[in-house]
This record gives C-alpha cells, structure tokens and sequence, in this order.
C-alpha cells in the first residue's frame, strides 16, 4: 500500500519480521524466518471512481479473463499477471435475497453472497485462480494442500486446468462426499492422513518444500487475493454503497484476513468511503478465534475441534495474526454458534430454495445471534456469505429425517393419486 513509485507493481512482506521478498520468489513463507507473508502493491494510478468505472465496463464483456469475477479487478489483485491467467472464469457470483432468511435472521436488510455458485461449488476458486497462476508463473512442477474438502476440490480443478499433477491431504473419514468425489474426479491424488485437518496441513506445511510440492493453502498469500474479490464483488454488486455489517463462517481464516486486508485498501485507494464491521463465526466446538476475540487476543487459543460442519473443523488456524488485524482493523466481533443452531440456519436457507453446506449456514445462525442480541441492529444492512453449495454434504441432507420424507411407491396411478392427497402424510410408508 505503498504510494511511492520507486516499488514495483506488487511484492511481498512477512509480517512477522517485515523482510521483503520480489513478488515472484517461490517460498510461500519467509525464508527469512519462516513467518506467513502479504502481498503488497503499489497504489493504483487510477482514482478510485476511475477504477469502478473500469470494474465496471468489464462487467458482461467479452469472453476473455476479465470476465472472472476475480480477474476483473486484476489491478487490486495482480497486476503483473499476463494475459492467460489459469481461470475457468470463477465468480460472478449473485447477491441474494430472501424474505424467509431475512425474517427468521431478524434483520430485514439482509443479502446473502453465495460462493456456492464458483465453478467447483465454492469461494475457494477465487483464491485458486491466482494461486495456480503464480503457480505457473514461477515454474512449479507439482501442487499440494491440506484440507477439509474444499480447497481440495478447486486444487484439484485448477491443477488439471494448468496441467499441474496434485496432492491432497485429508483428514481420514472426516470430509464431505460430493467434496471427495469431486477432487477424485479431477484427477488429483488424494491422500487420507490419520489426523485431523491441523495434522494435515503441519504435515505439508512442513514438507512440501522439500517434495517439490508448492503449497496453495491459504497460508500462500497469492491465494488471498484472489479472495479478495468475495467482498470486491459484492460491494461493486451494491453500488459500493458500504453494508453495515459483513458476516462470513471463520476456519483457517484465510477469508478473514483476505476480507480485512480487501477492505483497507479499497478504503485508502478510495473505492469505499467508510469500512463495514466483519463478524466471524466459528462453530462451538471449534471456536479458537472466538475465544481468543473473548480475551481481546492476549494469546492465541488452539483447540481439539469437533463439529457437523467438516469444513470448518480446525482447531488450529493458520491465518490468525492476519485475521486478528482484520478484525481490529474493522472493528469486528467473533462469535460462536452450537451446531444445532448451524443445521437450523441450513433447514431456513434449503427451505429457501437457496441451499448451502453446513459450514456456510454457520453465517446465518451467526447474524440470528447477533441481532437477538442487539450487537446488529434490525435496520442495518447486512451481508452474510454463503461459502459453499448444497452438493458439497449430501450425507447431511439424506441424513434420518432427510430421507424420511422421501415416499416410495408403486408405479400406479392410484398410488401416485394417494401420495399427492396426503401431500406427505405417512412419510416413510412403502
Ligand atoms: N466455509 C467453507 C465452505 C469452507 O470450505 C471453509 C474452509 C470455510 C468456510 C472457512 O474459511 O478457512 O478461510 O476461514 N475450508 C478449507 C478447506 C479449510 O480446506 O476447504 P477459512
């Protein structure tokens, strides 16, 4: 965020001991002393409402990249990316809303950001789209990530994309199926570790280097500029007009920081005019943040996590210093929410016709909480993000009362004529 001129387009620096490393060096930490890195990038030529303008006119344009959700704000994201960036495009994603969510949340103003809509059913391909570019850009042989299922399933896209081989580790039995299913699908190589998804990306944290692999969780700083583009996006979707309140599910806390660090340079490049507050919400059985938010961040909580929605079960996140600056930064609050609550947000949002995975209800449940306890107040504009689709977990949706309401029948009109006067009276008869 430098304004000076004698910098290049964009670089990067630890942000534990402020050593500097050229944008394109290929250590995903400090070689310094091995602390998570940012990017940094010169302050746009342009002024801001020149910058909206531009955003803007590349909305619907042409096929070529700028069509990407992502790479159609490549100038806050990576200017120096040629033109052939490894993009399906991703993005694009709708703003919703819904009456139904917005009543049972108490907040009339709500607008729901649904991730679930990127080209592998989640906001991971935003990150992923400019972590494989970079990927390319410095010569990597091979790709690799831990993960609860998600950033698998995009890595494992993008890798077949760039024509990269992929590793994934995954906590043995503990990810969704579509999830699975679709990172075998693409063709990466999946590796079940004994251990939770914290073993996981130790594990690979500590090694890839040494394998040739080059690592694209969201401790690589190039992942989150690319998730960056969540709240680009959805401001440009709003006119830039500024919600109140942003509220999004909190893991690893990539997201988090990508939203903190999205928001201060759009406010100092003079996109915004005011900063929304972030609200994180954690799983109760997986709340470190949150209970580090509860002792003001005087140290940072690592716990053993357990909770429905797999994709947040981390104990241990990597991004917490970044997202502790997000926080601060926004005046933001972290909170958690039971599992019951997620699964009765994912029940609202599905009834909807809108769907998601559990981890993205998490939102939701998040917002209810906060307005029943006057923090957001019932007219402030809020927008929650929905990280994930519905496909993502379908053993949740079948689960007991899931299938419950699926009715067998014989093939007879007067069975089909019975079904449809009962209208789902005697669920479950054969
Ligand atoms: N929602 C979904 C659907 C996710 O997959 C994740 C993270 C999060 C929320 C939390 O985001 O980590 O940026 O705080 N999934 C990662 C994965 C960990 O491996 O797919 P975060």
């Amino acid at each position: 965020m430098t304004p000076s001129t004698d910098r290049p387009a964009s670089w990067q620096v630890c942000l534990v001991c402020a050593n500097e490393a050229l944008e394109t060096d290929a250590s995903v930490r400090c070689r310094a002393c091995g602390g998570l890195l940012e990017v940094r990038h010169r302050q746009p030529e342009l002024p801001g409402a020149v910058l909206r303008g531009l955003f803007q006119t590349r909305c619907c344009s042409r096929p070529d990249t700028t069509q990407s959700g992502v790479w159609r704000f490549q100038e806050l994201v990576m200017p120096t990316a040629g033109p052939s960036p490894v993009s399906h495009p991703e993005g694009n994603t709708p703003l919703l809303y819904r009456r139904a969510i917005a009543d049972w949340a108490g907040v009339a103003d709500l607008f729901l950001k649904h991730e679930g809509h990127n080209p592998t059913g989640s906001f991971k391909d935003r990150g992923m789209t400019v972590g494989m570019t970079q990927a390319v850009r410095i010569g990597a042989r091979a790709v690799a990530c831990a993960s609860t299922g998600n950033t698998s399933a995009s890595l494992a896209s993008y890798a077949a994309h760039a024509g990269l081989p992929a590793f994934v580790l995954v906590p043995a039995g503990k990810v969704a199926q579509g999830k699975l299913a679709q990172t075998v699908g693409y063709g990466a190589t999946v590796l079940a570790v004994r251990g939770d998804f914290d073993a996981c990306l130790r594990l690979v944290d500590a090694t890839s280097e040494l394998l040739g692999l080059y690592l694209l969780n969201s401790v690589n700083p190039f992942r989150l500029e690319g998730q960056k583009t969540i709240v680009l996006e959805m401001l440009q979707q709003l006119g830039w007009e500024v919600p109140d309140w942003i509220v999004l599910p909190g893991g690893n806390l990539g997201n988090t920081a990508a939203f903190g660090k999205a928001l201060e340079e759009a406010h100092t490049w003079g996109l915004i005019d005011r900063v929304p507050r972030l609200a994180v919400v954690q799983a109760q059985g997986a709340a470190p943040f949150a209970r580090g938010f509860a002792g003001e961040f005087l140290q940072r909580v690592r716990v053993e996590a357990e909770t429905v929605a797999t994709a947040i079960r981390i104990g241990d996140p990597a991004s917490w210093d970044r997202a502790v600056h997000s926080i601060r930064y926004t005046d933001g609050v972290v909170l958690a929410v039971p599992d019951a609550e997620i699964l009765a947000a994912k029940a609202v949002i599905d009834r909807s016709g809108v769907g998601c995975e559990p981890a993205s209800a998490a939102a939701l449940a998040g917002v209810r909480q906060l307005t029943a306890t006057g923090k957001i107040p019932h007219d402030a504009r809020v927008v929650a993000v929905l990280t994930g689709n519905m496909l993502k977990d379908p053993d949740i949706l079948l689960s007991s009362s899931g299938r419950d309401t699926i009715k067998e029948i014989d093939a007879t009109p007067e069975a089909l004529a019975r079904a449809v006067e009962n209208r789902g009276a005697g669920r479950g008869e054969k």
